[in-house]
């Protein structure tokens, strides 16, 4: 156990820390605070993990992969294991329906988003290149400004008063800020837009289990509390129609999709927008706060970090290996009888990927929980993911990472735990810590060597 206290960073959680196999559950209450320990247990002990009767349908079993050479390689090979979207549109095949007719005016906006644009590998490659990547892909380099604007007007609230709730005050009204002003929607909206992406979250923290259920009661509260955030999109569509701007909701409704060779409805324009408000504000904030955290516990990397700005892509890359802001997710499955690891899974089988488990595979990774800023390929990790359906946002996460941080150092000389922490977790499948107290140094003539000001 001697290993485990090196990395464990929630020492004062009064959760059980798993010893054993048996002693693991991942999905379970306060499983969170001990993630890592239990990575430790499955990497050894089971690192293909059945979970009984977890599987899609009734009797089938799910496997939780923890290792990166087979996470690595389930998502590179959509083919050997499709994605449970690709099962529901072959699904739709089978009964005659394309998945554009089924889903072209089906009001729940994630599935509308998920299938009816891009229901082949190749429309979604198309739907990536052509649609999202201008914005949030490597078009996002042109929100470099901006995004050093919304950092530098955060930390102008709180710069002179020594110590900062960081989560609230920066990690999450950050990538909040940037999305607006990237969709094109009014700041002042912002309090709303996030109330919204907290109820379309609600599966990812509420639900439980390796599928995120929830029960009807917790779908209903969801329903009600996404109440007006379709018919505030078509609001915003509306007006963007009749008066363009430079933003993403404006481009989106007067581009011609070359794939489809036909202009966006309203409803698969809200469904992108859904996308980016689910996809797009809690995984960077995750971010931010974990490399906070990592920050005040490898002394002297902050300094190093000021004294060389080029060492900050290497940083922020080692932080989200280390702690990936989404552990796992349960969307691949097997289309044949598959040996992983030695365990047998058969076809039909459905896989959870669990991405920061990959992360720290000592097999992959010497060290692995050091934070190693020389470390060699360090973006190989799959906090995105990989292959075909890696990430489509990680352009302009890393990116908003790299600026805040580049802010944050020119402006403050030093940063370390304050008071009152407890290092708890939200439940769910993110790993997003719940409060974050800060003491800080303020620079006294702040540098400009980062992208701050
Ligand atoms: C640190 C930040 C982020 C992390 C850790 C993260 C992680 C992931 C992961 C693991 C996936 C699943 C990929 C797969 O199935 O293989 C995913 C998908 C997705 N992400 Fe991100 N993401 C982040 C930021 C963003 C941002 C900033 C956006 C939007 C601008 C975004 C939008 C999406 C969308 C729309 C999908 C679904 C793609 C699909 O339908 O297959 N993400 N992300």
């Amino acid at each position: 156990m001697a290993s485990f206290q090196k990395h464990v960073n929630h020492e004062l959680s009064p959760m059980a820390c798993p010893v054993d196999l048996d002693d693991v559950d991942l999905f379970g209450v306060g499983a969170q605070e001990h993630w890592y320990e239990a990575y430790e247990i499955l990497h050894r002990e089971s690192p293909v993990f059945r979970i009984e009767g977890g599987g899609i349908t009734p009797g089938t079993d799910a496997y939780v992969l923890t290792k990166f050479a087979d996470v690595d390689m389930v998502v590179k090979d959509p083919v050997r294991f499709p994605s449970l979207t690709a099962r529901r549109i072959a699904a739709l095949a089978e009964q005659g329906l394309t998945a554009e007719e089924a889903y072209a005016s089906n009001h729940n906006l994630m599935q509308t988003s998920m299938m009816s644009l891009r229901p082949t590998q190749e429309l979604y490659f198309k739907h990536r290149r052509e649609l999202t990547d201008p914005w949030v892909g490597p078009g996002a380099l042109r929100h470099r400004d901006m995004i050093a604007q919304h950092a530098n007007d955060l930390i102008d609230e709180w710069i002179d008063d020594g110590d900062v709730e960081f989560i609230s005050r920066f990690a999450r009204p950050l990538p909040q800020r940037v999305m607006s002003s990237i969709l094109g929607f009014p700041q002042e909206d912002i309090p709303q837009l996030a109330a919204w992406g907290d109820a379309a979250v609600t599966p990812f923290v509420h639900g439980t289990g390796l599928k995120h259920e929830m029960t009807p009661e917790q779908t209903e509260d969801m329903i009600a509390r996404l109440d007006g955030f379709q018919d505030y999109i078509y609001e915003q569509v509306k007006a963007k129609r009749l008066d363009p701007q430079d933003d993403m909701v404006s481009f989106l409704c007067s581009v011609t999709y070359e794939a489809l060779d036909r202009k966006l409805t309203d409803i698969e324009i809200a469904g992108i927008v859904h996308a980016m408000i689910l996809g797009g504000l809690e995984t960077t904030q995750y971010a931010l706060e974990e490399q906070a955290q990592l920050l005040c516990e490898n002394q002297g990397v902050y300094e190093r970090l000021r004294g060389d700005r080029s060492l900050l892509r290497s940083f922020t890359e080692e932080t989200m290996r280390m702690r990936a802001p989404t552990h796992g997710l349960s969307t691949r499955t097997t289309a044949n009888d598959e040996v992983l690891q030695g365990v047998k899974v058969p076809a039909g089988s459905l896989l959870h990927l669990r991405f920061a488990a990959a992360n720290v595979d000592e097999e992959e990774f010497e060290c692995p929980y050091e934070l190693d800023l020389e470390r060699e390929r360090l973006t190989r990790h799959v906090t995105f993911s990989a292959g075909p359906r890696v990430c489509p946002g990680a352009t302009l996460s890393r990116l908003e990472q790299q600026i805040a941080w580049g802010t944050l150092l020119d402006r403050i000389e030093s940063i370390e735990y304050g008071d009152d922490n407890d290092w708890m977790h939200q439940p769910g499948i993110m790993l997003g810590t719940l409060r974050l107290n800060l003491r800080f140094g303020k620079a006294d003539v702040p540098m400009s060597l980062g992208t701050g000001r």
